[in-house]
């Protein structure tokens, strides 16, 4: 077995999320390492994609998701990263195969994922960004990382229509499902693509078939990070490789709007809940 005891240190910080054991994006100190892992030594500072539980003082995180920082990458920033910047990239360039000159739209666009796609795919020559929020604030938000237009999700089928003239959008990112799904699908312009990347609706799970694509040859893909690192996790390390790329770069900076000690994680879930927060949240173990 290639599993590392890679366990941060009590300094180290964890990102809020919402799966069944929270938690899965955390950075900090290499505690231990386990037996016939190469390349992670104790005391390194790594940014690690685990399982869930990741709100912890101390993880254990399989050796292949362990990222060791490079210089200029500090460990507060490297939180907010594990699971947000390879799935966005893989949203707008390995799966969305976003091209110079193309129109994207982007579900969730003031979210964690949504702010470093709209940074991806502006340096990835898009014809135009667009964006879909619940409110106001999130859309001036998503205007500061790339987006051209922000929409909301009670009317943006009719946006897209009017502000392409009728033609849609070449790609459309949506983490929603459902009904929001299904008219993602009918505002893709001839031979646009939508990806699903999660069901934060909760409605039951997509179809989509011959009726909705063959038409206008549209096609649907999907991107699950977690799956990706259990079934592929060399594919996975290497797609977090080239994503963080653009962060030392700077072509992508991830915003941390706020930050709560472990003991206040009820109140960055209220946040989320209340569909209030824009970026990334931090859990912070140690003051
Ligand atoms: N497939 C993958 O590999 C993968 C990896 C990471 C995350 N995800 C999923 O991608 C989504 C975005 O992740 P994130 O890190 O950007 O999360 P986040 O920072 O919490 O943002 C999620 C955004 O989803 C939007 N949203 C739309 N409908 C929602 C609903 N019914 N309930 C709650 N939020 C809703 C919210 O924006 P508005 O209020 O503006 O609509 C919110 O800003 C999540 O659903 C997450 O589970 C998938």
């Amino acid at each position: 077995m290639n599993f590392a005891d890679v366990k941060a240190r009590a300094d180290g910080y964890r990102v809020a999320s919402l799966p069944h054991r929270p938690g899965l994006e955390v950075s900090g100190r290499v505690r231990a390492v386990g037996e016939r892992v190469e390349g992670l030594r104790v005391g390194q500072e790594v940014a690690a994609l685990v399982d869930g539980g990741g709100y912890a003082e101390v993880v254990l995180a399989e050796a292949a998701r362990v990222l060791p920082l490079p210089a200029g990458l500090d460990l507060r920033t490297a939180a907010t990263l594990p699971t947000v910047l390879p799935t966005a990239h893989a949203l707008v360039h390995e799966v969305g195969r976003l091209r110079a000159g193309e129109s994207v739209l982007v579900h969730g666009a003031a979210g964690g994922i949504g702010t470093a796609v709209g940074q991806l795919a502006r340096a990835a020559g898009a014809g135009a960004v667009f964006g879909v929020v619940s409110g106001d604030a999130k859309a001036a938000h998503a205007l500061k990382y790339g987006y051209d237009e922000v929409f909301r999700s009670d009317t943006f089928d009719a946006d897209v229509r009017r502000v392409t003239g009728g033609r849609g959008v070449d790609l459309v990112l949506d983490p929603v499902g459902g009904g929001t799904l299904r008219r993602g699908l009918e505002v893709l312009a001839v031979f646009g693509r939508l990806v699903s990347f999660g069901n934060a609706g909760g409605a039951e799970p997509w179809h989509a078939g011959q009726a909705e694509l063959y038409p206008r040859g549209r096609s649907v893909g999907g991107f699950p990070v977690l799956a990706l690192a259990r079934s592929s996790p060399d594919d996975l390390r290497a797609l977090t490789e080239r994503a963080l790329r653009t962060v030392l770069d700077g072509t992508v900076t991830l915003p941390v709007t706020a930050e709560f000690p472990l003991s206040d994680a009820a109140d960055a879930h209220r946040l989320i809940g209340g569909r209030t927060s824009t970026g990334k949240l931090l859990l912070r173990t140690t003051d």
